[in-house]
């Protein structure tokens, strides 16, 4: 339970920034998903590109490249944006646009099929390709490009504006004009070429283009993939050999450049690919650029125990990028939570210290490690915030983390109760779902209570999901083990779960004009 007051509805959107980003954040899922890599609280997306060679579907679609197909995937994607109308960009309406001549082969539905797994309420489509780029380039060598989200999905296709390789070099320039890339950029002598970036990864295959590939498919080759350079599973400066034709339009200049300084090429790709991945929609305004926070809470949840206590558990999890943080032992690692009452009071025995999860995490962009809370707190007086103390040693002196200034929020107004929810056995499409929550009676009136169901349904034409949210009523069933506490539940319909994205649900109260909310529970799972 990611418990927020109901000032946090009109506040926290879209102002998250590098130091203004607070815990909770509707980007809580792609900021985990960004940080972490394997292991422990594992994102999950990287694995679908580690090794930066490794093919499709765990490995298993020989001559083909799941790094270079998500990239080329998201080029596609955002090469219909106009910048006459200020539409398109990267905004998933590639799903719409497969059945295309432009984008043919298996890579554009493959990605997305992988892609919707990590499709939810505040995580678009648009969002998961833009950040799986950024995943995929770093995993094989690549620059760190920084990570904004905010992206909407379309609901229909664009123009078919993707250049292809029989056009001219005139074709070409135009497309990529309207793309919002200038003729220097595409390429052009000293400047970044978008297609050098794009083509340092995968190939070309023959499969999908007879005319431009012969006598490639063999037996271990199924697709004829002839790959763009010698080194196509690292994003370095080895120059494809393929677009020989486009680099001759400046005289070979970019490709020469970019051969003899690798770190030309990775700022100048770096800054070339985030535009492209910045490129959306004018009426879409992305978020400032998301990085790992220091101190964060990961699957935090507070209910309402049997003997009237409330119980907090779940993880924190502590990134840094510092030597220290790179040597730092997990188990040695005081990290203590203090909390304050529901009046904001600190009161005794309110402080627990947290252990260290001993799975260890790997984050491309530095050090996580995870701790394990497990706190009791008085019920009658409650919770409405807690700060950090941690440190990389024992003996080192505590950081203090609360933040960005108010400590790390939870209300104990509305708990959602996964103890007692769960799954009927029923059908495998539409099964009966019971989710149960505790809601104060000691606040005023209860004008409203509900569960926000957060799910996903397939859309015609497209592998992509389209995100939907039901609001099914919670009925009051009676007391519960506290007295300052009710039980309500609902019971509705839920569809399959299945590789049908992210499901998470929201538990909501009105109380005397307050909204209380109890936002992001994952999925429920427990059969009945
Ligand atoms: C004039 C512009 C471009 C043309 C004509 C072009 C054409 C092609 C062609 C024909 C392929 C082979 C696809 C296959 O056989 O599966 C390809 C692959 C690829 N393209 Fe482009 N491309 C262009 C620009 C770009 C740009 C700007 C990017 C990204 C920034 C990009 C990224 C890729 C990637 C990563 C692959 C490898 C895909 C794989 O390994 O499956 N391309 N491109
Ligand atoms: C998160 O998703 C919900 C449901 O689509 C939407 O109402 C809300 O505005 C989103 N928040 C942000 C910050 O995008
Ligand atoms: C293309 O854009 C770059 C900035 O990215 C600018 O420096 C250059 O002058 C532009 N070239 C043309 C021909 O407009
Ligand atoms: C492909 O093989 C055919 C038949 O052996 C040959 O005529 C042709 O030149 C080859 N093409 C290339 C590009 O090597
Ligand atoms: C272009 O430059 C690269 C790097 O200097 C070189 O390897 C390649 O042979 C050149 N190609 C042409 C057609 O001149
Ligand atoms: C209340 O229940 C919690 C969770 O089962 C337990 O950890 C705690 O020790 C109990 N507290 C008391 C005072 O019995
Ligand atoms: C699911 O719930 C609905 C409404 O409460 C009920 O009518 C239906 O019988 C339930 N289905 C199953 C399989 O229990
Ligand atoms: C991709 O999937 C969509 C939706 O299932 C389908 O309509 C489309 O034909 C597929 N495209 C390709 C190239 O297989
Ligand atoms: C809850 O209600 C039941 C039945 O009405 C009663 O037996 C029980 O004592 C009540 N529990 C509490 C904690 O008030």
């Amino acid at each position: 339970m990611r418990g927020i007051k109901s000032i946090f509805f009109s506040t926290f959107s879209l102002c998250a920034g590098v130091s203004g980003y607070v815990w909770p954040s509707p980007y809580d899922f792609l900021e985990d998903a960004y940080t972490v890599s394997s292991g422990f609280a594992d994102g999950g997306i990287v694995a679908g590109v580690n090794p930066c060679s490794i093919s499709p579907f765990a490995g298993l679609s020989p001559g083909r490249q799941a790094a270079s197909e998500w990239l080329r995937v998201a080029y596609h994607d955002m090469a219909t944006y106009s910048i006459d109308t200020g539409l398109g960009g990267l905004d998933a309406s590639i799903g719409f646009e497969t059945d295309r001549a432009q984008n043919v082969g298996p890579a554009m539905n493959s990605s997305l099929q992988f892609f919707r797994s990590f499709q939810s309420e505040n995580s678009s489509m648009a969002d998961v390709i833009a950040l799986s780029v950024i995943l995929a380039i770093k995993n094989c060598g690549g620059p760190s490009i920084p990570f904004r989200a905010g992206r909407i999905d379309a609901e229909n296709g664009g123009p078919e504006t993707v250049p292809e390789p029989q056009q001219d070099i005139a074709t070409h320039t135009q497309l990529f004009a309207q793309q919002g890339f200038n003729v220097s950029e595409m390429i052009k002598s000293h400047l970044p070429a978008l297609v050098a970036c794009g083509h340092t990864i995968g190939g070309i295959h023959q499969a999908d283009f007879p005319g431009s590939v012969e006598n490639a498919t063999t037996s271990t080759n199924p697709s004829g993939v002839v790959h763009f350079d010698d080194t196509f599973d690292s994003f370095d400066n080895h120059i494809p050999n393929s677009d020989a034709r486009i680099f001759q339009a400046d005289g070979n200049q970019t490709m020469s450049a970019y051969a003899k300084d690798p770190t030309l090429f990775a700022s100048q790709c770096g800054a070339l690919l985030e535009r492209m991945l910045n490129t959306v929609p004018k009426a879409v305004q992305l978020t400032d650029v998301i990085e790992p926070l220091a101190v964060k809470p990961y699957q935090l949840a507070l209910t309402l125990a049997s003997n009237g206590s409330l119980v907090l558990s779940g993880y924190i999890r502590i990134f840094g990028t510092s030597a220290e943080a790179a040597s730092a032992t997990a188990a040695d690692m005081p990290v203590i939570l203090s909390w304050l009452d529901r009046n904001a009071q600190a009161s005794a025995a309110s402080s627990v210290s947290a252990s260290a999860v001993s799975e260890a995490s790997n984050s491309l962009w530095g050090n996580a490690r995870f701790f394990q809370v497990n706190a009791i707190i008085n019920g009658q007086t409650g919770i409405s915030s807690f700060v950090v103390d941690w440190a990389f040693k024992t003996q080192d002196s505590l950081t203090h983390s609360d933040n960005g200034g108010s400590g790390f929020p939870l209300q104990d107004v509305v708990l959602y109760q996964p103890a007692n929810s769960c799954v009927d056995a029923g059908g495998v499409l539409n099964r009966n779902t019971t989710t149960y929550a505790v809601i104060r009676n000691d606040m005023g009136p209860i004008t409203a209570a509900y569960v926000d169901y957060n799910s996903n349904v397939n859309q015609v034409g497209s592998t992509s999901l389209k995100q939907i949210t039901t609001r099914i009523p919670l009925v009051h069933t009676g007391n519960s083990s506290s007295p300052l506490y009710d039980t309500y539940s609902a019971t509705f319909t839920s569809p399959a779960t299945a590789n049908q994205g992210r499901v998470t649900f929201d538990v909501v109260a009105v109380i005397a004009g307050e909204t209380y909310a109890s936002l992001n529970n994952p999925a429920i799972s427990a059969a009945c």
